[in-house]
């Protein structure tokens, strides 16, 4: 793990180029990238991540330059071009990844063999330095092992892979915290396939309404045919035993000791401490060994905020000795849907009474 200097950016992208694999911090979550143009390269980050080599990697781009080097916009149906247009101009750089006709050079293995290819322009200065300096693309899932918490520190990422990663460049903690949104543009109508880091009714101030929020069981939905692989139902678990609960619902909970409670605002916690005789301290964090809380220690809750948090503060309750870890709902909008799919898939998709 190196720090993000220019010269370590630069290394890092000696590394990609030669056919490495390096880690990089974007403004969601921390990346495992290799050049999206070397399928040996690629194929060791599936290796490395333990990931199903049917789920396709998102493809990174350092400038608006770059994306016609990853996507067939001919291929584009002309009003879902003009769509990506207005997409690009207010929501590029950022945490939306938009889904596209795929061009022949992206080798099969960075796509699953799909016709499309989702490509993203990270705010991340770090990471927009590193893909330019590369020169190519950079195809890079999340820097977890399939299945774990995502990564938004580097030393999330130098402890799931002790070896194997070329370089880690450190760039703090990430922004956003909540990966980015993932919106289907290849074909038909625009459809978010995975919720994120923009909320859909931004995307919507573009689109328009759209019909249904990504679904939390393609599987399910789509008869066995699921559309983003990814979006499995189990899926950035901690190890230790989640359960979720309702919005408020946890308040009910009688309190354990060998439990831990995420509350979605110190507010709720503030409320379950005193119901329970708990003694807390507002000006640690956290408040209490066993209590946490996403955000509103210092003021209004909000959304942005929590969503920064989630990934952290689960990260470090699952090192806390707790047997649970039960968790309560955030509210139903803006970034609030995307942090709840993150929770149900935690809890495997089960919703505690
Ligand atoms: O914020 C992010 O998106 C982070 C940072 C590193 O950029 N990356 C990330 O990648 O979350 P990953 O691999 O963990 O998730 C990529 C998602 C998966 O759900 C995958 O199935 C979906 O994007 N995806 C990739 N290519 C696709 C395609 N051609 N069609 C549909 N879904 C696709
Ligand atoms: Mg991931």
């Amino acid at each position: 793990m190196v720090l993000a200097t220019e010269e370590n950016i630069q290394k890092a992208a000696d590394v990609l180029r030669r056919g490495g694999v390096a880690a990089f911090p974007t403004e969601t979550v921390y990346g495992l990238g290799a050049s999206a143009f070397n399928r040996a390269a690629v194929a060791r980050v599936f290796e490395l991540k333990k990931r199903p080599s049917f789920d396709p990697l998102i493809v990174h781009i350092g400038s608006l330059s770059m994306l016609e080097s990853a996507a067939n916009l001919e291929a584009l149906k002309n009003e879902n071009r003009k769509l990506l247009e207005k997409l690009i101009q207010n929501l590029w750089p950022g945490p939306l990844t938009i889904v596209l006709p795929k061009k022949n050079e992206i080798p099969d293995v960075v796509t699953s063999g799909l016709d499309s290819v989702a490509v993203r322009f990270p705010k991340n200065e770090i990471a927009q330095k590193l893909i330019l300096l590369t020169g190519d693309p950079l195809a890079a899932p999340s820097a977890n092992p399939f299945g774990r918490l995502s990564p938004t520190r580097a030393a999330h990422v130098s402890a799931y892979f002790p070896a194997g990663v070329d370089i880690i460049l450190d760039g703090g903690k990430t922004d956003v915290g909540l990966e980015s949104t993932v919106l289907d543009l290849s074909s038909g109508a625009p459809r978010v396939l995975r919720e994120g880091g923009v909320p859909q009714e931004e995307i919507e101030r573009f689109t328009g309404k759209m019909t249904s929020r990504a679904l939390n069981s393609p599987m399910e939905a789509e008869g066995g045919a699921f559309k983003t692989p990814g979006a499995l139902k189990i899926h950035y678990a901690p190890k230790t035993v989640f359960k979720l609960h309702e919005a408020g619902a946890m308040l009910k909970e009688p309190f354990s000791p060998s439990k831990a409670y995420l509350f979605y605002s110190f507010e709720n916690l503030r409320l379950y401490a005193k119901k329970n005789g708990l003694k807390i301290n507002e000006n640690e964090l956290p408040a209490h060994e066993r209590l946490w809380a996403l955000c509103g220690g210092a003021g209004e809750p909000s959304c942005r905020e929590a969503a920064a948090a989630l990934f952290d503060v689960l990260h470090m309750m699952d090192a806390l000795d707790a047997l649970e870890i039960h968790a309560e709902k955030a509210p139903p909008d803006g970034l609030g849907p995307a942090i709840n799919d993150r929770l149900f898939k935690a809890a495997g998709s089960v919703l505690e009474a």
